[in-house]
């Protein structure tokens, strides 16, 4: 279905057309003056360079041919060129009643159906779940709903960090504490147990005590290193601990991910890289393209024109060892085999983007990526505490996820119980919901490369730009909806008041703004156009007397143009990855 932006710029490029001038001056945009007038062009600047002739005459020449318009209730030329234009409430409306038949609201035609790889969320395994994860995590579940939106195939990966020396150090650590497991008996050919040897509690305790003494205890730090590279040469009794880790890890990491309502296609990992290394590695060296540079084996990838230095791409070093680069690049090899798809993207803190330029221009001057793919990488901003600084937890520590998340809902939930509708079990139902949703739209709301101050008070007002706001937007109308009682199936009907005009031009650019969205891989703008939405909504609903509306049509259009209002908003946070509670 054609844009209600693109009907407007159809009629004005005719009247251009029509006037003698060139079509392609008839670009209408929203008007940055919503005082003025709904929407605007400015194509008789451009036009009078090759008409010779001075806006205001070509602009009056146009307006001119707008007047028998259906769509525009006025056009106005007004010096030097511009051409106002406001639009009659019956086209809005009966635009309105078409997209309100179609799925995902006229968000429909503009995917171009790509494959995608998401490489989002990256946990350590073993190491918690901090919020350090947590924005990869959120992004990446809204980018790749927005990509799905718009038909995109997309596989999301979690990629897990499940390969490297806090494996070693895990292990290590286990050896010193109970030298008696089988997995450290040498002559032990049996089979390993299938009850691992620790719980999670455990094994969150074991890493970070085992990592600080490594930082002191030289010899302990040795041993893991040496532990790393039996685990990664598959010393029988280290893989079999790792399996173990693997799975208790696991377990609470998809339930973590769970809690907030993110989820992956592929829970691959590093590990699995591994297969692909040695052949990797050996086709690059036939292609002359790895290079020794003082024992280490390396890609060159600076390029003429470049603006920074970019070092070499190093693959091995010189005592052997692979690096995270080569990992990343035989993932590569893996993912373009598996998905052959059209385009990787990768969401990481920004500190990491040195390493994925790195990375992309191995994998494109090695052909291991053909050209046509795209390679992207959206290094994003830290969340800082009030302080300005990284968050923290009060005693100075790194905060868990679990814990975060667990502050915000305890919050909620006493904000709700305040407002007494909901009992205690309801209100603790409906805070998780809430919570996830605000701290979804706190994260989300900001441009993704910038750094945000975290800061629950704000993120969990119900007024103001947040996800509470949009939920109770929200609640709002479902409660008037079910007051009414009937089925909603009228039809909206031409604006009769400013703030029904409002809402319904806002609720015309939809499809405009998820395209933006997607363009630029931005939730942002869909927080951005939610929050517009929101608040058109309440200013209708504050304005309008909707249930003791006596004219039964009246009533109807009113109920219809809050529905539509209603899927937006839900369509909206869904993309954002979270929902609406029934009350609150
Ligand atoms: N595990 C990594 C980290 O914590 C993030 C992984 C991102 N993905 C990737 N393919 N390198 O920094």
């Amino acid at each position: 279905m054609e844009k209600f932006l693109d009907l407007l710029i159809a009629e004005v490029s005719a009247a251009f057309a029509a006037a003698g001038y060139d079509a392609a001056c008839g670009k209408v945009t929203v008007s940055n003056r919503p005082d003025l007038c709904q929407f605007q062009c400015n194509g008789a600047m451009p036009a009078a360079k090759t008409a010779h002739k001075a806006p205001i005459l070509i602009a009056k020449d146009v307006v001119e041919k707008l007047q028998q318009s259906a769509l525009f209730s006025s056009a106005e030329a007004v010096n030097p060129g511009f051409i106002n234009l406001k639009i009659t409430e019956s086209a809005l409306a009966s635009h309105l009643n078409e997209l309100q038949q179609l799925e995902h609201l006229g968000v429909t035609e503009q995917g171009s159906g790509r494959r995608v790889v998401l490489d989002y969320g990256g946990p350590n395994v073993a190491k918690p779940l901090h919020i350090g994860h947590l924005r990869s995590a959120i992004i990446g579940e809204s980018i790749k709903r927005i990509y799905r939106y718009f038909g995109d195939t997309v596989v999301g990966d979690i990629h897990m960090g499940d390969w490297g020396l806090q494996m070693g150090l895990i292990i290590a650590e286990l050896q010193e504490r109970k030298p008696e497991l089988c997995y450290f008996d040498e002559a032990y050919e049996g089979e390993y147990p299938a009850e691992p040897p620790f719980t999670i509690s455990e094994l969150e305790e074991i890493y970070p005590t085992a990592s600080a003494k490594s930082k002191v205890d030289e010899a302990f730090a040795a041993k893991a290193h040496e532990a790393t590279y039996h685990l990664q040469n598959h010393k029988r009794g280290y893989f079999a601990l790792w399996q173990h880790i693997m799975t208790v890890s696991v377990a609470d990491l998809k339930r973590n991910y769970n809690n907030l309502n993110v989820s992956f296609d592929v829970w691959l990992g590093e590990s699995d890289a591994e297969k692909d290394i040695a052949p990797m590695l050996q086709r690059l060296e036939e292609q002359g393209i790895l290079t020794d540079s003082e024992g280490a084996k390396v890609i060159e990838v600076a390029e003429e024109g470049d603006k920074k230095e970019l070092p070499p791409c190093i693959l091995v070093k010189s005592d052997g060892a692979t690096l995270y680069a080569t990992t990343d690049l035989a993932t590569i090899v893996q993912r373009i085999r598996d998905y052959n798809p059209d385009k990787l993207l990768y969401l990481t803190d920004k500190r990491q983007s040195l390493h994925f330029e790195q990375v992309f221009r191995a994998a494109k001057k090695s052909g291991i990526v053909p050209d046509a793919v795209q390679l992207q990488h959206i290094g994003f901003g830290t969340m800082n505490g009030k302080d300005g600084k990284p968050f923290k937890t009060r005693s100075g520590g790194v905060m868990r996820l679990e814990t975060l998340i667990a502050d915000i809902t305890g919050y909620v939930e006493a904000k709700i119980l305040e407002n007494q509708i909901l009992s205690p079990e309801e209100a603790a139902e409906t805070a998780k919901i809430i919570a996830v949703g605000a701290l979804k739209y706190g994260d989300l709301s900001n441009l993704a490369t910038k750094d945000y101050i975290f800061d629950v008070e704000r993120f969990a007002a119900f007024e103001g730009n947040t996800g509470p706001y949009l939920l109770y937007t929200i609640v709002r109308i479902k409660s008037i909806l079910s007051r009414y009682g009937k089925e909603a199936v009228g039809t909206i009907q031409p604006a009769d008041s400013e703030s029904a005009l409002a809402l319904q031009l806002v609720l015309s650019q939809m499809p405009d703004q998820m395209s933006m969205a997607y363009r630029d891989s931005a939730p942002n703008v869909v927080c951005a156009y939610a929050y517009e939405l929101a608040g058109a909504v309440n200013k209708f609903y504050h304005e309008t007397r909707i249930l003791t509306e006596p004219d039964e049509e009246k009533q109807k259009g009113y109920i219809a143009l809050i529905s539509l209002a209603k899927r937006a908003l839900e369509e909206c946070i869904d993309l954002l990855g979270f929902s609406a509670p029934d009350r609150m």
